[in-house]
């Protein structure tokens, strides 16, 4: 463990940007809109809201401050404070491998959604879903673009802290703002835009059910980029001077802030134009082009314009993805950057390989009754992440001494922190109880028994044998 030739991050807003880029992603545009439409909008909306504030902020602060506390990413914060907790970074980055198995192919979709727009793929409204549907399935074509979008995440990385992860999320975030605010504002003055605002922000609370409520906590983990380290590693490039609970507020009002700038993107438009709310994954590949195809001209535009935003938001975030898996071969196994790089980023060629491909070609080939992308999705998002968040709240509020984890918070003491007490009840009662209620629930509700027991299994297998690591 070389601390002294750790990366940290260049100033406040750089970090901000780099933290805000993990966290707002695919999740965010891609995932929250057709979630927040499968489940009926307002209501959905308004849970989401609660599992951001009470567990997501709670769990944020918790990471943030095991990272900077310990100064080593995911796997060394566990170990440095007890040995016997060293299976939960391992399983941290794990996950990081598992999720970069799938989801730099849905960024490559959105590289290729972009040159689409611009050569004119993507006017004709009427051919836009069977073309998605012939995309995705494809060989070559999406594989080439999952390569593309990987490698720059590469070169991002290979950068390092400050001046790859850093400079990009400086310059991207940004962007990305802009952007989204463009296609908000057409959106909005839409005929019948109302009807879109009213779906996102009038609750009706029929649809509140226990399968909402499993989707809604499992994505505000998802979006805030919790439960597996990776705000770990970024806490852990923190200086001692930053003050922690502002800086989680930020970068979660952030991530929920664009969230709904992604609801109002999409949503006035859609409603204007007639269309379902629920268009499940497909939503911003298929019906999202679908309004602005018959938008006409100024649609190539904007239609260019989300892609880019899509794009941006997925690269920020995959880049923290690579970034967990990597710290791990830097910090632990004393690996060059470049190397540990490489190293991940080959395995996760692999695994996107095998899950793009599933979702074509080796459309039969299945693990315990699903394909690898399906695999590798069920298994993050609904047993790892979850299962990771009960661990960092029961480590933090019962293994890392209660003096040593305030002092972390305020910074010895100089930086007030007012909800000091009742964050650490969160973190020590509520979080790893509602966790879990959810996280029980979610499990034992995953049609496929095979794939969950495999989940369980890699638990047991790693808490037995992770102390070598
Ligand atoms: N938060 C990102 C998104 O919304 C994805 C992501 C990045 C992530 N790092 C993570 C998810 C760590 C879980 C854990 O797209």
């Amino acid at each position: 463990m070389k601390k002294e030739n750790r990366g940290q991050w260049g100033s406040r807003f750089g970090f901000i940007m780099a933290a805000a880029g993990s966290a707002v992603g695919l999740g965010n545009i891609w995932r929250f809109p057709y979630l927040a439409g499968e489940n009926g909008g307002g209501a959905f909306i308004i849970f989401y809201l609660i599992f951001v504030v009470l567990i997501g902020m709670t769990v944020m602060l918790t990471e943030f401050s095991v990272g900077r506390m310990t100064a080593t990413a995911a796997v060394g914060s566990f170990k440095s404070v007890d040995k016997r907790w060293t299976f939960a970074g391992v399983i941290g980055v794990l996950s990081a491998f598992l999720i970069m198995g799938f989801y730099p192919v849905v960024g490559g979709w959105a590289v290729a959604y972009i040159f689409k727009s611009v050569t004119g793929l993507l006017s004709n409204p009427d051919v836009i879903g069977s073309s998605f549907d012939t995309f995705i399935t494809g060989t070559w074509e999406p594989l080439i673009w999952t390569a593309i979008f990987l490698i720059l995440n590469v070169f991002v990385v290979v950068r390092g802290v400050s001046s790859g992860i850093e400079a990009a999320g400086k310059i991207l975030m940004p962007m990305l703002f802009v952007l989204l605010i463009i296609i908000i504002g057409k959106g909005l003055t839409l005929p019948d835009a109302g009807k879109g605002l009213e779906f996102l922000f009038k609750p009706d609370f029929s649809k509140v059910s226990g399968k909402m409520l499993l989707s809604a906590l499992g994505q505000a983990f998802f979006s805030l980029s919790l439960g597996m380290g990776c705000m770990i590693t970024y806490g852990s490039y923190l200086k001692k001077e930053e003050n922690l609970p502002a800086n989680t507020f930020i970068v979660s009002g952030l991530d929920t802030l664009v969230a709904l700038m992604a609801g109002l993107a999409i949503f006035p438009a859609l409603f204007s134009f007639g269309m379902e709310p629920a268009g499940g994954p497909g939503l911003v590949f298929v019906v999202v082009p679908t309004i602005f195809a018959k938008m006409g001209g100024i649609g190539t535009v904007l239609s260019l314009i989300f892609f880019v935003a899509l794009f941006v938001a997925a690269l920020t975030s995959s880049v923290s993805l690579l970034e967990v898996a990597t710290s791990y071969f830097i910090d632990e196994r004393g690996w060059t950057r470049s190397k540990a790089v490489v190293f991940v980023a080959t395995i996760m060629i692999v695994l996107c390989i095998l899950s793009s491909l599933s979702l074509g070609v080796m459309g039969g080939f299945k693990i315990l009754g699903v394909g690898v992308f399906d695999l590798l999705d069920i298994l993050t998002d609904k047993i790892f992440l979850a299962v990771g968040g009960v661990l960092v709240t029961v480590f933090a509020g019962w293994s890392v001494k209660k003096e040593d984890l305030f002092n972390e918070v305020t910074n010895n003491g100089t930086v007030p922190f007012a909800l000091l007490n009742v964050w650490y009840g969160l973190v020590k009662y509520v979080a790893p109880i509602i966790i879990s209620i959810v996280a029980i629930v979610g499990i034992a509700g995953i049609a496929q028994k095979g794939v969950m027991f495999l989940g369980l299994s890699i638990f047991v297998i790693l808490a037995i044998f992770s102390k070598k690591l």
